[in-house]
């Protein structure tokens, strides 16, 4: 038996921490020990029922994990190995790792970076990778450090705290956008040289308005990401990952046809393993694990649903570490 936080709709949803029996592990080349796992926008939306995130019931919650291969027939993972594990419909499609044991692919694993302990790989987890897909977008597409004001949107968030940690360490002028004025000494301690109030970019405004940003980080969507467009200058950059406000896009092609501005889409779920291990490579070597210390709130695995719920209430701020066996 392990302990598992199980989502169920047999009789209407419920979501509960449950021993389960072995038996019941879905099928896959890799069993693990989970140590860390976390809470990020997604897991809330699956843990509240707030979203349509579950595709298959009943299911285990939780889209990351890391901790110890126990038993594996996959060439590249024996017992002892250190993995990390992101997305791949896992707490969707596939029972995740808010639980002390999951059965995995082989192939969805990462090895965990010598750099990280599994905590802080879970501190960083599915919303830290993600902002570190956002910042290879930008410099794919040629920003630079002295390019000029690079803007962060749902700052205060996972993906936001940790895009400005590594956008401040990058060297980059990093303007954060935030609905939570009192954060701003958190915010200024990561990287953020300035600060704007996230409701100038909350509601419709002009298709094009005054250029200011050479690029953005994006975790909000709807007019947030429509009036960021439109502030974005002429040849810039925005990397959009989230859906914070919304998953609309209430815009025109005017930043598109008229400035050159490119619009990147990240996906971090079925990201092919390449882009996983160099997002992660990067990790390692650009992210200060003391800024990533100030992000982290750590519960016990029981704590996870109360957590979640005001995670989704907004009154969480950075990354939710979540302890399973540690
Ligand atoms: N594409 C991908 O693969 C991928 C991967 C990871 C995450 N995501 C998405 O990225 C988004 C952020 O994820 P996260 O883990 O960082 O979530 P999070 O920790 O809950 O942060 C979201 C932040 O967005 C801001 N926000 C919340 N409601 C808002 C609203 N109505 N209008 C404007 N801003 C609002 C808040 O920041 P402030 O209080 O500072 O304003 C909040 O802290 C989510 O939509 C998530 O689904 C996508």
């Amino acid at each position: 038996m392990f302990k598992a936080l199980l989502l169920d709709n047999t009789h209407g949803f419920e979501a509960a921490l449950q021993q389960v029996d072995e038996s019941r592990l879905p099928a896959g080349d890799v069993t693990v020990s989970v140590q860390y796992s976390t809470l990020n926008f997604k897991d809330g939306l699956a843990i509240c029922n707030k979203g349509p995130v579950v595709r298959s019931w009943p299911m285990v919650a939780g889209i990351d994990g890391a901790g110890t291969v126990l038993e594996s027939s996959h060439p590249a993972w024996k017992a002892g190995d250190a993995f990390v594990h992101n997305g791949w419909g896992m707490g969707e499609t596939h029972w995740g790792c808010l639980a002390e044991k999951a059965r995995l692919k082989g192939d969805w694993l990462v090895k965990l970076p010598p750099a990280f302990t599994p905590r802080q790989a879970m501190a960083i987890g599915t919303a830290g990778y993600t902002a570190m897909l956002c910042v290879l977008a930008l410099e794919d597409h040629g920003v630079q450090p002295g390019s000029g004001e690079v803007l962060v949107t749902g700052a205060t968030g996972g993906v936001g705290s940790v895009a400005i940690a590594l956008l401040g360490k990058l060297g980059y002028q990093v303007v954060a956008a935030t609905g939570k004025a009192a954060e701003a000494d958190y915010l200024q301690a990561l990287g953020a040289s300035a600060i704007i109030d996230r409701a100038e970019l909350a509601s419709a405004g002009k298709p094009l308005q005054k250029e200011r940003w050479a690029a953005v980080v994006d975790a909000v969507g709807s007019h947030t990401l429509v009036n960021a467009l439109a502030q974005t200058r002429y040849g810039g950059v925005v990397a959009a990952c989230g859906l914070a406000q919304g998953m609309d896009l209430p815009g025109s092609v005017a930043p598109f046809i008229l400035r050159g501005v490119t619009l990147a889409g990240i996906d971090s779920v079925m990201a092919p393993l390449a882009k996983r291990q160099r997002a992660w490579d990067r990790l390692a070597r650009d992210l200060d694990l003391a800024l990533l210390e100030r992000m982290i709130e750590e519960v016990p695995l029981d704590g996870a649903i109360t957590k979640a719920q005001q995670l989704m209430a907004g009154q969480v701020r950075g990354r939710v570490v979540v302890r399973v066996a540690a």
